[in-house]
């Protein structure tokens, strides 16, 4: 690992203590930082496609399950499903614009995993330097992507965890499921 990356790992670490909605505040702004210095952090392995979907691809897992980092490559309208992480997480953008539209659980059976009746939210357009966060509070639901008509993305995702599965919402049978996650 980059000594620059291990550093900032290091620093997010520390500083990642408390609640969730603790740990967000104080890792938002080290995001920034991992931003201003990604070109000497990330190699070309980082910046992978996938025809098929969005690319994730790993920078740094921690061993014993504590954060996990990773670049994502979004094309064109390549979206995630609808899903909650359910942990605390840190998204920066690094180039084009990435779009997250969230959902609110209005029905009242929280963590329940069916019988789910999800509102529509908010809309979030991030550009490069944007940084974004959720907390699991009590499940921060939503799609992210890129639109149609327009370029390419690639982001920087911190999670509380190590990121291999996520629940994925069908709204149209009222369900909640755990999956896991492929990445590159
Ligand atoms: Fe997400």
């Amino acid at each position: 690992m980059a000594a620059i990356l291990h550093d900032i790992i290091a620093t997010m670490r520390d500083k990642a203590v408390g609640e969730p909605a603790d740990c967000v505040v104080s890792v938002a702004p080290i995001m920034r930082e991992l931003l201003a210095n990604a070109k000497s952090i990330l190699g070309p392995e980082h910046y992978r496609a996938n025809p098929d979907h969005y690319a994730r691809n790993p920078v740094h897992i921690d061993e014993k399950g504590g954060l996990s980092l990773f670049a994502m490559v979004w094309s064109p309208g390549q979206w995630t499903p609808i899903h909650d992480h359910g942990t605390w997480g840190v998204v920066g953008v690094l180039d084009g614009i990435l779009e997250e539209r969230n959902f609110i659980r209005v029905d009242d059976r929280s963590h329940e995993f069916d019988h789910v009746k999800l509102a529509r939210g908010g809309v979030i357009l991030m550009s490069p330097g944007s940084v974004t966060s959720f907390v699991p509070n009590p499940d921060h639901i939503h799609v992210t992507g890129v639109a149609d008509d327009r370029p390419s993305a690639v982001s920087l995702h911190l999670y509380g965890r190590v990121m291999n599965d996520y629940h994925v919402y069908d709204r149209d049978k009222g369900t909640r499921r755990l999956i896991s996650v492929s990445m590159n």
